[in-house]
């Protein structure tokens, strides 16, 4: 089965970013984690990140198109974003919402909305980078 693992604004800096908050895994190791992790669960796992909306609403429209399942931290998009959220709503395939922070602990009152959980299986939040392989096992068990 093949999988998109989609990765919003941001999270290209992984590493760098906030490590506090984000932790040191670069965006790069991130990514090969993913490929292995899905590689032991049975799956063909593509990562991707930008920083560019249509960029990821053409990603999610190609992924309604094609009913793949999604793996998505659509990082500050989540939060916001009406085109995301209309992407989302078209997807066929299992969408898991996935945060390497919990946005919902955090102090901004604007992390606490998500436009994307309405359109997902699960959201798994605060786990580290961690929370994608968790993602992924979701999607390897349905
Ligand atoms: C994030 C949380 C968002 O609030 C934030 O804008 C991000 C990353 C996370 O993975 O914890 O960019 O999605």
């Amino acid at each position: 089965m093949r999988v998109l693992v989609l990765n919003g604004p941001n999270l290209g800096r992984l590493g760098r970013r906030q490590p506090e908050i984000y932790g040191t895994t670069t965006y790069d190791e991130l990514a090969a984690h993913c490929v292995a992790w899905g590689a032991d669960l049975g799956l063909d796992v593509d990562v991707r990140q930008t920083n560019h909306e249509g960029v990821m609403v053409d990603w999610l429209n190609e992924a309604a198109d094609a009913a793949t399942p999604v793996v998505l931290n659509a990082a500050a998009w989540t939060h916001y974003s009406y085109a995301v959220l209309d992407a989302c709503a078209q997807l066929e395939a299992p969408l898991v919402e996935v945060h390497i922070s919990d946005p919902r602990q955090r102090p901004e009152e604007f992390r606490h909305h998500s436009v994307v959980t309405p359109y997902a299986v699960e959201v798994i939040a605060g786990q580290g980078v961690e929370g994608y392989r968790m993602a992924l096992e979701v999607l390897a068990s349905r």
